[in-house]
């Protein structure tokens, strides 16, 4: 099943489940947001492009905040969900579906900052898709993202000598990984791409960017935290905060903060 398929399967119950934050730009579970972060700079004026974009959560806030957003995802159902969430938070933010790793309809050098969060990681090819970005940003424009942590994604809880652990399996395997989400009945099965670090890195100083930032955030304080403050957390589930122990020690969330080079050399 592609992503697409699966995406268009299981949106509206998706979008039911997760508690995406209409106040904040998200960096996946249990990561600080963009209030915190503050990875974006000013944004207000300025022409902004999410992709893998979803229910539009974040190309949403980000319209609220005065940019021009604008959204693009596979899925026809998301965009619809999206487009519907546009209208009745009284902001006007166009939402195309399109694969972001082919992004035709949109211009040469027409974004000042492209953002992408929790969705690169379903992209074949990554290559690709980091071109596309650099085509359409403008020079000295802005690629900020993140992606589910290679540690997080390569790992599963295991139980050692009364405790649990995060155990790590193979690091190194970069084949497709299958993730099947159930809504009840509903059933989609779409792939995931396993990389390393290394893999994100290296092909985005390929595509010609400056990285500028890495950031993996500790999970969030849950055990501080008031219970009217964690309901506010995307994608976190009681499962989760069953587990936090478990989470707090590792890294959930690989955030890349990269530019297009100011002026292009020529020669490069
Ligand atoms: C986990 S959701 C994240 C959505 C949103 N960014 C958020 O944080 O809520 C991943 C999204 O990526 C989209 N997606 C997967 N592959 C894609 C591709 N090649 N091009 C564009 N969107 C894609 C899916 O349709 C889905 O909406």
């Amino acid at each position: 099943m592609s992503a697409k398929k699966g995406w268009n399967i299981i949106s509206k119950d998706y979008q039911a489940s997760v508690r995406i934050s209409l106040d904040d730009v998200h960096y996946g579970p249990m990561a600080p947001g963009e209030r915190e972060l503050q990875l974006l700079g000013k944004v207000e004026g300025k022409d902004i492009l999410e992709i893998g974009c979803g229910g539009g959560q974040n190309a949403i806030v980000l319209a609220k905040w005065g940019a021009r957003s604008v959204g693009l995802d596979i899925s026809e159902e998301q965009v619809k969900y999206a487009t519907n969430l546009a209208r009745k938070q009284k902001v006007t933010v166009p939402f195309h579906v399109g694969n972001m790793e082919d992004m035709d309809m949109f211009a040469d050098e027409s974004f000042d900052v492209v953002l992408s969060s929790c969705a690169i990681g379903y992209s074949e090819n990554q290559g690709q898709v980091f071109n596309e970005v650099f085509r359409v940003l403008r020079n000295d424009g802005l690629f900020v993202f993140c992606v589910m942590h290679p540690i997080a994604l390569r790992g599963r809880l295991v139980r050692y000598g009364g405790r649990r652990y995060w155990g790590l399996g193979n690091y190194f395997y970069r084949g497709r990984r299958l993730w099947k989400w159930r809504f009840k009945e509903k059933v989609a099965e779409f792939y995931g791409y396993g990389r390393t670090f290394g893999d994100y890195f290296n092909p985005l100083v390929t595509s010609g960017f400056i990285v500028e930032k890495i950031l993996e955030p500790k999970p969030y304080p849950l055990d501080k935290m008031a219970e009217s403050e964690m309901r506010k957390i995307p994608y976190l589930d009681e499962g989760d905060l069953k587990e936090y122990e478990t989470w707090r020690r590792i890294p959930f969330t690989l955030i890349f903060k990269a530019r297009k080079p100011a002026k292009q050399d020529k020669n490069s």
